[in-house]
């Protein structure tokens, strides 16, 4: 399929770089294709615009959305690069099989996304702790009411200028643990990036903010013992000498920077296991002083340290609230090879 483009003539100023926090910016372009009559077509860049909608458009009624998450880094010489694209576009179509919604063509996607970096490739920030964020999403847009997959979708990349996830930066966060609320169960959507998830995790999470913390831990919807994830992010625990972190249970998420953690531990000889971790484990370890450190993983949080965490009202600091030694040998070490100030052995990068 050909990509038409349209060039702005009427380019963005660019946001301060020194203050860009989280997916407040958008780049001059985006993608975006339509799935119509059984295929993918209309695949155009454009001038970042809005879009109209049918009141009616299925998405907006019963949810059937997905989203990815990706970042563009450029390098010293000026090159870009992408972290393993070919996961986030292998999960696009994990979420659509789960979603009823049709598979998209996951090296055209790449391809796409390829044509509107280079558009706006002056969009990608530089600067230590920068990125450009890529937000691939589809969304169903039959106007109809009735309950049932829509016939057509619409599938769009928007890019964001983008500093930390967190406030904090790479200080540690603190962490709530819920034991009220549920976020997924097993044989649900859990293992999926669809909007309702995150609507799903909304009230808890300014709940959460209200009693001074910035995300939730969610336990695992069944028997509220077992953790799942983190807000935005996967979640690991230093016990003694080992890494654990929940398995894939089918209502997490398969995140790509947890795969790559548990991957270079492993190139490192550290032990990490993937299994079940009971709340009262990490909560006794804390107590007794063999929880070394924690942190969460994922695109927009990247690696982030974890300081507090509280279960029931009570709360526990981990490593003095301080970054661990591991989580921060992580933290330079997967940034290093996205930005390739250090050498990517591992093979996880993707030339633009
Ligand atoms: C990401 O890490 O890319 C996410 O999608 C998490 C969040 C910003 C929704």
């Amino acid at each position: 399929m050909n990509i038409s483009i349209t060039k702005t003539t009427t380019p963005k100023p660019k946001p301060d770089i020194n203050n860009l926090g989280f997916g407040q910016y958008f780049s001059d372009h985006m993608f975006t294709m339509d799935y119509i009559d059984g295929k993918w077509q209309n695949a155009q860049i454009v001038p970042y615009q809005n879009i109209s909608m049918d009141p009616a458009t299925m998405a907006l009624h019963y949810g059937q959305l997905i989203f990815e998450g990706m970042k563009a880094y450029k390098t010293a010489d000026g090159s870009i690069f992408l972290f393993r694209p070919r996961k986030n576009f292998e999960r696009v179509n994990v979420s659509n099989e789960r979603l009823a919604m049709p598979p998209v063509d996951e090296d055209f996607c790449l391809e796409a996304l390829c044509e509107l970096i280079k558009l706006d490739a002056d969009w990608i920030p530089d600067k230590p702790g920068t990125s450009l964020y890529i937000r691939p999403f589809m969304f169903a847009t039959d106007p109809f009411l009735g309950v049932r997959p829509s016939q057509t979708y619409k599938f769009m990349i928007i890019l964001s200028p983008v500093g930390a996830y967190y406030s904090e930066g790479l200080n540690p966060v603190k962490i709530y643990a819920e034991d009220e609320f549920v976020r997924a169960v097993r044989g649900g959507v859990g293992f999926t990036k669809t909007a309702g998830n995150y609507a799903a995790s909304l009230k808890a999470q300014t709940e959460a903010h209200d009693k001074g913390y910035s995300q939730v831990l969610w336990l695992d919807g069944i028997e509220r013992k077992y953790i799942e994830e983190v807000g935005s992010m996967n979640v690991f625990f230093k016990i003694g000498d080992e890494v654990i972190t929940p398995e894939l249970s089918g209502s997490i998420l398969s995140g790509i920077t947890r795969m790559s953690v548990i991957e270079l531990l492993q190139k490192w000889g550290v032990k990490v296991t993937e299994r079940k971790l009971s709340i009262d484990e990490v909560m006794a370890a804390a107590e007794n002083g063999t929880l070394k450190e924690s942190w969460g993983t994922g695109t927009a949080a990247v690696i982030s340290p974890i300081g507090e965490l509280n279960f029931k009202g009570n709360a526990q600091v981990i490593n003095n609230n301080e970054i661990g030694e591991l989580t921060s040998k992580l933290y330079d070490t997967i940034t290093g090879i996205q930005t390739h100030k250090i050498a990517d052995d591992m093979g996880w990068t993707f030339k633009v």
